[in-house]
């Protein structure tokens, strides 16, 4: 009990200061590399067998994620851990669950490779591309051969585009008093007086911090969280805070994808996070909030399979 006030004297404090801002949308990108990430990203080829490309697990239209407990990689096998979006992923401040890439390039590094995602090896997706229209789009782009670094730098590059601007919300935080329902607004004074924006605060409203799942609460997982990079203590079960943008389209929800529901989502938030049992009318502001973060979609492409 003593904890939670502590937690509670803690959360008004830090909340007093805490607050969102609208997306801003990238400007002086080099488009050669943009669309050399573009094609990339929608490019079965990167993954050993030619089945998967970025896109089958981040999918644009469908709010930059695969609406899957766990993806699906190559040779049909599952992963363990909910894929989060990509779609304003430039502005969080470390990239996966557990903050291990310190930025989209380093991030992109990880998919490629992996076993069970595409399970490709560098050294032969370079000769392989090297062998195609891409040898002639990197020397433009890049004046140089391809490499594992101007692979991932052109996807990041590109990834800096998928940003999601005019969110009702947004619109709003500018000045459009119309912008939300009457609802949305209630649902937004309650994600500050909850303490909701605590955590998930900035720019994508979520994505600047680590914080504990589970604080007053068990949240019962088996993942470690940031604990599996540092192997210190105070980090078990340490996760990045989410961004909530686009949430509405994101389900299922936690790193465990352990719900569809938004309103379950909120219930668990305000249990494992705060202590709180919102009446069933509270929880309805805040979804109705939480549905005005959905901005407008980038333009994708088809999956290239050869
Ligand atoms: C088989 C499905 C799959 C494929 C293919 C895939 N991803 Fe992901 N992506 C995931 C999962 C799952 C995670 C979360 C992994 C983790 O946090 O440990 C993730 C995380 C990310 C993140 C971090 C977002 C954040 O908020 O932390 C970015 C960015 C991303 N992927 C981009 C890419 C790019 C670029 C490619 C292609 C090079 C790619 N992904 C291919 C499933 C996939
Ligand atoms: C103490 C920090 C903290 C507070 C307070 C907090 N959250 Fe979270 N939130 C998190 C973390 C950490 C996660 C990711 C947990 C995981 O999956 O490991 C998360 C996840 C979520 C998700 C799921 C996101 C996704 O992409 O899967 C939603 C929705 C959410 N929070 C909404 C809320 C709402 C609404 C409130 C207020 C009632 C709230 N949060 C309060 C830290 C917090």
């Amino acid at each position: 009990m003593k904890y939670y006030l502590l937690l509670l004297t803690y959360t008004s404090l830090v909340f007093a200061g805490a607050s969102i801002s609208p997306i801003v949308v990238p400007k002086n990108l080099n488009a050669k590399k943009v669309s050399l990430g573009k094609k990339l990203f929608f490019d079965a080829r990167l993954s050993q067998d030619n089945t998967i490309a970025c896109a089958s697990c981040h999918i644009l239209s469908e709010g930059g994620d695969d609406n899957m407990q766990f993806s699906f990689g190559i040779k049909g096998q599952q992963g363990n851990i909910n894929a989060p979006t990509v779609l304003n992923a430039v502005n969080n401040f470390r990239q996966f669950w557990d903050g291990r890439a310190k930025d989209l390039q380093e991030q992109a590094l990880g998919p490629v490779e992996n076993p069970v995602e595409m399970g490709s090896h560098f050294p032969t997706l370079i000769k392989k591309l090297q062998k195609t229209e891409y040898a002639k789009l990197f020397q433009d782009a890049y004046g140089q051969k391809i490499s594992k670094e101007n692979i991932t730098n052109a996807i990041a590059e590109y990834e800096k585009t998928l940003v999601t601007p005019n969110a009702p919300f947004d619109k709003y935080l500018r000045g459009d008093k119309n912008a939300l329902t009457q609802k949305q607004k209630e649902g937004y004074e309650l994600f500050k007086t909850k303490g909701c924006i605590s955590c998930h605060n900035g720019i994508n409203i979520g994505g600047n911090l680590y914080s504990k799942f589970g604080v007053i609460e068990n949240a019962n997982t088996n993942n470690l969280g940031r604990y599996n990079v540092t192997k210190k203590e105070r980090d078990k079960y340490y996760f990045k805070v989410p961004s909530l943008r686009n949430i509405a389209l994101t389900a299922p929800y936690f790193h465990d994808g352990r719900t569809s529901s938004l309103k379950e989502a909120i219930k668990t938030m305000s249990q494992l996070q705060l202590g709180r049992n919102f009446s069933e009318s509270d929880i309805e502001k805040l979804e109705s909030f939480l549905q005005s973060l959905t901005g407008e979609l980038p333009k994708g492409r088809k999956i290239y399979v050869p």
